[in-house]
Order: structure tokens, then sequence, then C-alpha cells
């Protein structure tokens, strides 16, 4: 039989991932079975144990299961237990059900293929919800110089400098307290974009060649990336590429085999920008 995979989420109708994993078979000549699932939103623990039981090899999983999804899985890699999220379950040959998280290690991915190197690097993350708590880990295995957290509710940045100063040098400030910093990389984790919002932030934050990387991704720059570009930085990402970028790494998770990301990122981006 053929091996079946499956994303969870609700919603679930606009997600990208059967798509990309359909280019990421294709590509490797793999024969699996890739598809999307409306779980209800106190139903996860049930699908998922069904969906192991019929004999699914894996799952990716999405808001708002991911912290359901960390308590479902038997056992975590280190990167995952750091997350207190999982985006990625599989099942081993032992039957354990493993837990991990892709999600950063996907956007830490994404900007070397982009040429840019974390290592050395002064950065300043923006949010301390689940997103920012996901990026953490992998980031700081990159040995950046320092990691700053700022957040509107100062406290969860504080939490999540905590959390992770074992791992590097990683402060927590509010807003505020960045005037007169410099960064070499800025990374956009609030969701305010969302909502076409931007933290307040001050004037002159950027280094020369400075990078900025938002985890939204759309049609169009966020306003994120339109501030980034005011204020002059040398390059400018979304979070495109890490989405494609969490997804290779949950299929080589699940296949053993690391499929090629930007072929299928050129088509996702023509993609949206048809949509237009
Ligand atoms: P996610 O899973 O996307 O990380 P989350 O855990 O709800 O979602 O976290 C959202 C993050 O965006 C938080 O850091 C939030 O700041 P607070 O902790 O102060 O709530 C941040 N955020 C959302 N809207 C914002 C806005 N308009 N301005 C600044 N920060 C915002």
């Amino acid at each position: 039989m053929t091996d079946q995979y499956a994303v969870f989420g609700n919603p679930i109708n606009h997600s990208k991932s059967p798509a990309i994993h359909r280019q990421f078979a294709e590509q490797t000549g793999q024969d699996l079975h890739y598809a999307k699932q409306l779980v209800a939103t106190d139903e996860f623990v049930k699908a998922a144990h069904e969906f192991f039981k019929q004999g699914g090899k894996g799952l990716n999983i999405t808001v708002p299961f991911k912290i359901e999804a960390f308590n479902f899985a038997q056992q975590l890699t280190p990167r995952a237990l750091r997350a207190g999220a999982v985006n990625t379950l599989a099942i081993q040959a032992d039957g354990i059900i493993l837990g991990d998280n892709t999600d950063g290690i996907g956007m830490v991915h994404d900007m070397h293929n982009l040429g840019w190197e974390l290592e050395g690097k002064r950065i300043l993350i923006l949010g301390a919800g689940g997103a920012v708590r996901g990026i953490l880990q992998p980031v700081l295995a990159e040995h950046p110089a320092q990691v700053i957290i700022a957040n509107r509710t100062f406290a969860k940045a504080e939490e999540l400098a905590a959390h992770f100063q074992d791992l590097g040098d990683v402060q927590a400030k509010s807003f505020e307290q960045l005037d007169g910093e410099q960064f070499d990389i800025i990374i956009n984790g609030t969701s305010a974009s969302l909502s076409g919002d931007l933290p307040p932030l001050p004037e002159n934050l950027l280094n020369t060649n400075a990078a900025c990387y938002d985890l939204m991704y759309g049609a169009e720059p966020t306003v994120f990336m339109q501030w980034a570009q005011q204020q002059g930085a040398a390059k400018i990402a979304d979070g495109l590429g890490m989405l494609i970028g969490q997804a290779a790494e949950a299929f080589y998770l699940w296949r053993q085999i690391r499929p090629e990301v930007v072929p299928v990122i050129m088509a996702l981006r023509r993609q949206l920008n048809e949509k237009k």
C-alpha cells in the first residue's frame, strides 16, 4: 500500500502542504499519498490515533493543534522539546510516535539559501509567541553574537529569554529599549502583519548590509517588509521559503531523502503572483 501522510488543521482549506509534498514526492520518485484533513477543534487526539491506527506514516500539524501534538507525541526531538510545540509526527519502526518541530530549521535553511549567515550576527526578533518560541533553538544553534527578543508584552519576552539562555546570549527588551541599538538581522515573528500593523520601532535599527525576514508571507510585501525597505535594508524576505523549508525537513524525517526546495519555492511564488 502507498504510504499515507496528511496535514491536520482547522481551518485547512488553504493549506499548501499537499501541493508542496506532491512536488517533493515527484522530484525524489517517492511513492506516497499526502492529504489535508479538517479536524474539529476538540477531536485532535481521536483523529491522530485513528490516522496512525489505520497505518498512516506521518502527519504535519498546523494551527491550532501544535501544542496538542506536542502532548500526543510519545517521544520528542530536542528542538520540539524546546519549542514546546510539534508540527511533524512520524511513526518509527518500533511503533513509537516521534514529535518534531521543523519550523525553525526551515527558516534557518531558507536564510542559508538566500545567502544569509547568522553566525556572529546581532539578531533582533520581534514577538514572543508560539512562532518565535519555535525558531529560537535553531537560530541559537547558528552561534549568533547576540539575540534580542522584543515584545509588546515585555514579560513574555523575558520568559522566552530565560527559557533559552543556556543556548547562547539571548536577552529581552521592550520596543522602547531598542532606541540606539543596531542589528544585522531583524526577524518579524509578531502576528501584527496579519492586521496590517507594525510594532512601534525606533529609527536606525539597521546596520549596513542588514537583512530583514518576516515569518509571514503573501502576494504583496508585508508591512514589516515595507518598513524594512524604507529603512534601507540590504536584504528582505518573507516566510514562503520557511514554509517550504519546514516541509522539506518533515519530508526528510519521513523518507530520509532531502528534496530540492528552490524549484518548489519558485512554483509557489509564481502561483501567489498569478492570484494577485
Ligand atoms: P503566533 O503563534 O503567531 O506566535 P501568538 O502566540 O498569539 O501567535 O503570538 C503573537 C505575537 O505577536 C505576540 O508576541 C504578540 O505580542 P503580545 O505578546 O504582546 O500579545 C505579537 N503581536 C500581535 N499583534 C501585535 C501588534 N499589533 N503589535 C505588536 N505585537 C503584536
